[in-house]
């Protein structure tokens, strides 16, 4: 645990399910406030308050969409009116879907763009001003994924939404150094949440995936949130426009593990 997270406020995007829930989790075991943001799983969002709670932290489910100006702007103001502050935003919120491009529509396109790339500007957007009003000393953490350096076939939108994450966090992290502002991004692998729950049932997914992972396994969402907590604490003081991977090693060639090339 990170004693200077004690009582610490953060919104955490997309936090209903999934490695959000993680975070949140782990957050409440630190102590931490949390606003948990959900779109539509109500009882998700409740489910992780009430652990974060039991964690012996304390929280509350906020329903926004994090692609609008407004939704991200509730959340913040939810943290001010409930917490009294604002010390971390995790832009979690993420989706994915697959289609081969020449047949991906523009809607896909633009829902998937919104929510991974124009909510994490959202979001960081509505926290910058937070801090920089209050002249803070300010934390952003954005979810990436390998797939921020991995292209990743039927996955175009996706892959390009994960892309503009990272230059968008070396980008600002460089922006509001001078200030105090630390802005970290995680690049998790492939991890045991709903989104991966339908590919990791089936025998043969699971294997294929797995052959992908140095480690030969399948991360745990507990383990991204162990990520997101010492980016969060001062023990990673001097640590800003970074990814983190949580992959397992996935990100390091492992075609090559054999030794051949
Ligand atoms: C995706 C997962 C996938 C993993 C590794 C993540 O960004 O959300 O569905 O398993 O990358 O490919």
């Amino acid at each position: 645990m990170y004693q200077d997270l004690e009582n610490k406020v953060a919104v955490i995007t997309g936090a209903s399910k999934g490695i959000g829930t993680a975070i949140a989790e782990r957050f409440g075991k630190e102590k931490m406030k949390v606003v948990v943001n959900y779109h539509s799983d109500e009882t998700g969002a409740q489910e992780t308050v009430a652990i974060i709670k039991e964690n012996g932290g304390d929280g509350i489910a906020v329903q926004a969409d994090v692609e609008t100006e407004e939704g991200n702007q509730l959340l913040l103001n939810q943290a001010i009116d409930k917490f009294g502050d604002l010390d971390l935003w995790v832009n979690n919120a993420g989706m994915e879907n697959s289609h081969e491009t020449h047949e991906l529509s523009l809607e896909d396109w633009n829902k998937v763009i919104n929510v991974n790339l124009t909510g994490v500007f959202l979001g960081a957007k509505t926290a910058l001003a937070y801090f920089v009003e209050k002249n803070k000393k300010g934390n952003i953490i954005n979810m990436s994924s390998v797939h921020q350096q991995i292209p990743w076939p039927t996955f175009a939108h996706y892959a390009a939404s994960k892309g503009g994450v990272k230059l968008f966090t070396e980008t600002i992290a460089m922006e509001y150094a001078e200030k105090n502002i630390r802005v970290n991004n995680i690049g998790p692998g492939a991890i045991n949440t709903p989104i991966n729950a339908k590919k990791f049932a089936d025998p043969e997914q699971l294997a294929a995936t797995t052959a992908m992972v140095p480690m030969k396994k399948i991360g745990e969402p507990e383990e991204v949130a162990a990520a997101a907590a010492w980016l969060a604490s001062a023990e990673s003081s001097y640590v800003t426009g970074i990814t983190l991977f949580v992959d397992g090693g996935m990100t390091l060639y492992p075609a090559f593990q054999d030794g051949k090339g």
